[in-house]
């Protein structure tokens, strides 16, 4: 099994079915992407890994468990990390105390190395550490949620289109964290609206579709790039 197995997993909110027989794998040091359009059901996809939708059927594993019906901070405990689509920093505590906020599950000691370690990774940060987070720039903001994020030092990240409302430059700045993440040691889930980004850094990327995959592709090969052209013209798939 490999670290991540998400098995045929119907899940939504209440009355609404969002997602219908779902399955995908995530493996160690692994990136995988999930691209697809608005409203496809990418976020509650992440959400359900992590214990915050409802599964009426099918099962989540990490590490060969099954943790389908596990409390989110349990999961996080096991090494599954979150970094959400909207509302991923608290705009009026500073980085530092973002930060700290993110090592909840961690002991108190250590917490000064672990600060020090994402600081090594986003230098950006480091120099702003006193900032209120409402203060930094779109992409940096993006930058201390994902480091946030790394603070409970997870083996699987997941990612809910940290590029969104940045610019190309930023973007690729932050692509290529993911791709340091990654020679960390730790799995990227990373939801993405560009496929040309998601390409760019993923080992493999599904294409999700009104709560359903509708393909796995390999970056660089033929049917990536019609994956491509098909998001370009907004042709649908089917
Ligand atoms: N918290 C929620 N409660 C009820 N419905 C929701 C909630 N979040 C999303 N939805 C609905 O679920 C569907 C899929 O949304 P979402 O997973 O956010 O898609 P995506 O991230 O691909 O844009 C949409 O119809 C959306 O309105
Ligand atoms: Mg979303």
């Amino acid at each position: 099994m490999r670290m991540l197995e998400v098995v045929g997993l119907v899940a939504g909110y209440g009355k609404l079915k969002v997602l219908d027989s779902v399955s995908l794998r995530v493996g160690d040091r692994e990136v995988v992407s999930v691209v697809g359009p608005n409203g496809a059901g990418k976020t509650t996809l992440l959400n359900s890994i992590m214990g915050l939708a409802e599964v009426y059927s099918g099962k989540v594993y990490f590490d060969g468990a099954d943790i389908t019906g596990l409390k989110t901070e349990k999961r996080v405990a096991l090494g599954l990390s979150y970094s959400p689509q909207t509302n991923n920093v608290f705009p009026n505590l500073s980085v530092l105390e973002n930060l700290l906020l993110g090592a909840y599950t961690r002991r108190h000691d250590r917490l000064r190395d672990d600060v020090e370690e994402v600081f090594r990774l986003f230098p950006e940060l480091a120099g702003r550490a006193k900032s209120k987070a409402k203060n930094l720039s779109g992409g940096e903001r993006q930058m201390l949620a994902i480091a946030r994020a790394l603070m409970s030092k997870p083996r699987l990240l997941l990612l809910d289109e940290p590029t969104t409302g940045l610019s190309p430059k930023a973007s690729k700045s932050l692509l290529n964290k993911l791709l340091e993440i990654k020679s960390m040691g730790v799995s990227i889930l990373l939801v993405e609206q560009n496929v040309d980004y998601a390409m760019s850094v993923a080992d493999r990327v599904y294409h999700l579709v009104e709560g359903k995959i509708v393909g796995e592709y390999l970056p660089g090969s033929p049917e990536a790039r019609t994956l491509i052209e098909t998001f370009l013209t907004g042709r649908r798939v089917s």
